[in-house]
C-alpha cells in the first residue's frame, strides 16, 4: 500500500518510522517531512496546509493518507480527500472543530456534563473585563481558535489577565483566533495526557503520557510546544482510567456523535488530576507532540492496522497492543527557542548513539552531507526501558552525545516523579 502522511515534526517522524515497520506499506511519502523523516520516507515539497495540492498529490500516488498536524485537519483536508475517493486517517473538519475552537469544546463539556473548568465565553473585551474582574485571580483567559499552543494565559493578577484579553482582542494577537476568548476557572493537581484510538464509536485510550510544557528545568520559563514526554504518566493510576473512561473518554465520544460530528482518529484528552476528580483541560483532535514519540515507542503491533480499523469502523475489533515498561522523549532545542533561535547549525553525535536510543528529528534539514537545524524544537531523543527511571537514563545516554552551537534541552524530563 502507498501511504501518505502530512506534517513534518517529531510527532510525524515518529508515524512514518511506526508505519515504514507494517509490512503492508510498501511506498511511504511525507509531505513535507523533514531531514530526519528522509530517511523513511520518500519527503515531497508540499507544505501541510495546502489543501488542494495534496489532495492533487493523494489522488494520483496515494491509497491512504494520515493527516497528523491541527491545521490541515482545521481547513478540512480529511473531508477534501475522502471527497476526492482517498481514504485518510483523521477527524473531518466538524469534528476537529473540538481542538480548532475552544468555545465550542467548552460548550459541548457543558451540554453533556463532562468535567472541566467552569468557564464563560466572551466576543467584547469590556465584558470579558468585567468577568475577570468578578471573578477575581489566578484565572485562565484562553483564545479560541489554534495558536500554536500559545493562546493561553494562566493569569496570576486580574490586571495580567486583563492584559492578556486586550493582547488577544484588541491588539489581536492571534489574528482571529482571539476574536473570541474563554475566561476560565483556575484549576490544581498534576497533568496527565490520554490519546485515544476512536472510529467515533468504540475507543481504545493509548498508555498514558505527560509532557513538559516549560522551556526550563523545575517547570520554569515560558511555555514551548513540549520539551519532553514520559509514558506512562506516574499519576495516572487505573482507578482514574476507569473514571477517565466513564466521565471523560467514552461521553467525549457519544457526544460528539450525538452532536453529528462523528469523531474518527485520534483524540488528545488534556486532562488535570485536580483534587475533586479529573478534569478536562483541553481536547486536541491529534496525536500530541512530543507525546506521540514516547507513546509510539510503546505500541507492540501494526499502526496501520488500527489506523485502517479506525477509518473503516472496526475499531472494536482491533488488536492494541503495548510493550512492557516505559519511555521517555527528551526534546533538544535551539538556543533561544521559544523566542527568536538561529538555523543552519550543525548537528554532532548522531552516528553512534547506544542501542536502543532513537532519535526523532523535528526540525533539521540536509546540507553537505550533514544534519543542519532548521527550527526551533530540532530533535527528540527517545528510548524505552524496564522502568521509567531506566528509560529516562537511556535517553539522556544519547542527548549526551549530541551537540550543536547553542543546543539547550531540559535535564529533567521524567526525574521528578510528582
Ligand atoms: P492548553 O493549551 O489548553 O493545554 O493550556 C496550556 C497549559 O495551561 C495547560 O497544560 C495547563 O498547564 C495550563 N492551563 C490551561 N487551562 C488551565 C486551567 N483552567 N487551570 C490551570 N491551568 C490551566
Ligand atoms: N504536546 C502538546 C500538543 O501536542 O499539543
Amino acid at each position: 500500500m502507498k501511504v501518505l502522511v502530512v506534517g513534518g515534526g517529531g510527532r510525524e517522524h515518529a508515524i512514518c518510522a511506526a508505519l515504514n515497520r507494517s509490512p503492508r506499506v510498501d511506498k511511504l511519502y511525507c509531505a513535507p517531512g523533514n531531514g530526519g523523516i528522509a530517511e523513511v520516507a520518500e519527503c515531497v515539497g508540499i507544505s501541510a496546509t495546502d489543501i488542494e495540492a495534496l489532495e492533487m498529490f493523494a489522488r494520483s500516488r496515494a491509497d491512504y493518507v494520515v493527516v497528523a498536524p491541527d491545521d490541515p485537519l482545521a481547513l478540512g483536508l480529511v473531508d477534501a480527500l475522502e471527497a476526492a475517493g482517498v481514504r485518510a486517517f483523521g477527524p473531518r473538519k466538524d469534528a476537529a472543530l473540538i481542538e480548532s475552537s475552544k468555545v465550542f469544546s467548552k460548550d459541548l463539556m457543558k451540554k453533556y456534563g463532562i468535567p472541566t473548568a467552569r468557564y464563560a465565553a466572551f466576543t467584547d473585551a469590556d465584558d470579558a473585563i468585567r468577568y475577570i474582574r468578578e471573578q477575581g485571580a489566578p484565572i485562565v483567559v484562553k483564545a479560541d481558535g489554534l495558536a500554536l499552543g500559545k493562546g493561553v494565559v494562566v493569569a496570576d493578577s486580574v490586571s495580567a489577565a486583563e492584559d492578556a484579553v486586550r493582547s488577544m482582542m484588541l491588539e489581536n494577537k492571534f489574528g482571529k483566533s482571539g476574536a473570541r476568548v474563554v475566561v476560565e476557572e483556575y484549576m490544581t493537581g498534576p497533568e496527565a495526557t490520554v490519546l485515544a484510538f476512536t472510529d467515533g464509536k468504540a475507543l481504545v485510550p493509548m498508555i498514558s503520557s505527560q509532557d513538559h510544557k516549560r522551556a526550563y528545568d523545575g517547570d520554569e520559563g515560558p511555555n514551548t510546544g513540549g520539551m519532553g514526554a514520559i509514558c506512562p504518566s506516574p499519576n495516572y493510576t487505573p482507578e482514574l482510567a476507569r473514571i477517565c473512561m466513564d466521565t471523560i473518554f467514552k461521553p467525549t465520544i457519544d457526544a460528539l456523535r450525538a452532536e453529528g460530528r462523528p469523531f474518527k482518529g485520534v483524540l488528545y484528552f488534556g486532562l488535570m488530576l485536580t483534587p475533586s476528580g479529573p478534569r478536562v483541560v483541553e481536547y486536541n483532535a491529534r496525536f500530541g507532540d512530543p507525546e506521540a514519540q514516547a507513546v509510539l515507542e510503546m505500541l507492540d503491533g501494526d499502526l496501520l492496522d488500527i489506523m485502517e480499523a479506525v477509518t473503516d469502523g472496526r475499531l472494536a475489533e482491533a488488536d492494541v497492543k503495548w510493550k512492557r515498561g516505559a519511555s521517555c522523549c527528551v526534546v533538544m532545542a535551539s538556543g533561544g527557542y521559544p523566542g527568536q533561535y538561529e538555523k543552519g547549525k550543525v548537528i554532532r553525535g548522531m552516528d553512534e548513539l547506544p542501542p536502543g536510543v532513537t532519535v526523532y528529528h523535528a526540525g533539521t534539514m540536509r546540507e553537505n552531507g550533514k544534519y543542519v537545524t532548521r527550527g526551533g524544537r530540532v530533535l527528540g531523543v527517545t528510548a524505552r526501558g524496564d522502568t521509567l527511571a531506566d528509560a529516562v537514563e537511556k535517553a539522556y545516554s544519547g542527548v549526551g552525545l549530541i551537540s550543536w552551537d547553542g543546543a539547550h534541552y531540559r535535564t529533567d524530563i521524567g526525574r521528578r516523579a510528582r
